[in-house]
């Protein structure tokens, strides 16, 4: 194609910038995840620093810290003032800390990671072919912990169940994978017990590692399998209730497990029933096909409240980016 037939690159269409947008959003996501991932971020939200000096304190290429510093600064991570560069408070609160309520630094690393294994979709789209996470325990518990931390808020701030917590009562984590909601629970809720399951014995031998010196029991297990009964106060699942094959054998297991006015609680991602098309729900709507390569889909909000309906006192209460915990007593 001769030069002069190319589209011009500046078009005064909304529809252009927008997809002009996602191709920078693609590198948006890369930026934050290397800086996360070579400890540029954490090391810049110390002192403000050279290049020179970032590269040697990071002991890393100077070629590629030097691209990454020009795009970090250019896409707004950092800033760069007398030849130094700094991470602001504020965006070390986004990209860095994990407790933060505007957290979004273990959503671009969990992105960027899964985005390795999507040379399966070929095999997705051609056969039906679905694929098993591999880059997953590392990627999971990036995108989790934002959950985790939503979860432990609102239980902060539902007095009955804080109250529970504090006293001692026993909690069981449904999926629990690597056990880090466990660990946090229990740092904060000394007296209480737990119990984590999970079907992944590679999730598994890394809860136990976690558990070990702690009143945390884990048991290699799919929740289509357990015989609890009238055992615990509080039954969580935290993004795994989508990953169950037989979902009303593991709501009615989980209810059979709970004391009579025990607390569910279940933190997922679901799907819009309406507004399919709104920026709010965008993510999750491309995320369905993540998902989708897993051979998964998310539930609808309808969905899981007639998985629940054997529960009474059913409450949706909305986390942000399309997750919500689902409560509801026995
Ligand atoms: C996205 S991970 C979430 C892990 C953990 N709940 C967290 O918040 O970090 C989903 C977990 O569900 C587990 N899982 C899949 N099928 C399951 C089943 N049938 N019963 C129980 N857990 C299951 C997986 O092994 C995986 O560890």
């Amino acid at each position: 194609m001769a030069r002069a037939d190319l589209p011009p690159l500046k078009s005064h269409s909304a529809d252009f910038e927008r997809l002009f947008g996602y191709s920078v959003g693609f590198f948006g996501v890369w930026v934050a995840h290397l800086g996360r991932h070579m400890g540029l971020l954490e090391r810049l939200a110390g002192n403000p620093m050279s290049i020179t000096e970032l590269v040697s304190a990071a002991k890393l290429h100077p070629r590629a810290v030097e691209a990454w510093c020009s795009a970090a600064i250019a896409y707004g991570l950092v800033s760069k003032k007398k030849g130094k560069m700094r991470l602001k408070p504020r965006m070390k609160a986004m990209l860095l800390d994990r407790k933060n309520p505007d957290y979004l630094g273990g959503q671009f690393s969990y992105l960027a990671l899964r985005s390795l294994e999507y040379g399966a979709f070929e095999g997705l789209f051609k056969s039906g072919k679905t694929r098993e996470m591999s880059s997953s325990l590392g990627a999971i518990e990036q995108a989790t912990d934002w959950d985790h931390y939503a979860f432990l808020t609102a239980v902060r701030r539902e007095k009955n169940l804080r109250q529970l917590l504090s006293k001692g009562c026993r909690l069981l984590d449904v999926g629990c994978g690597t056990g880090s909601l466990l660990a946090k629970m229990h740092s904060e809720y000394e007296k209480s017990s737990f119990v984590g399951i999970d079907p992944s014995g590679k999730a598994v031998a890394r809860a136990r590692g976690i558990a070990k010196v702690k009143p945390i029991k884990i048991i290699k297990q799919a929740a289509e399998s357990m015989t609890f009964e009238d055992e615990f106060d509080l039954v969580y699942l935290g993004e795994s209730l989508y990953a169950a094959r037989d979902k009303e054998r593991v709501v009615s297991n989980c209810r059979r497990a709970l004391k009579n006015g025990g607390t569910i609680a279940i933190v997922e991602g679901l799907l819009p029933e309406s507004n399919l098309q709104s920026d709010g729900n965008r993510l999750i709507m491309g995320m369905q096909l993540d998902f989708a390569l897993q051979g998964y889909r998310f539930m609808t909000e309808r969905e899981v409240a007639k998985l629940l309906i054997k529960f009474s006192r059913v409450r949706f209460e909305d986390l942000g980016g399309s997750v919500y915990l689902v409560t509801a007593g026995k």
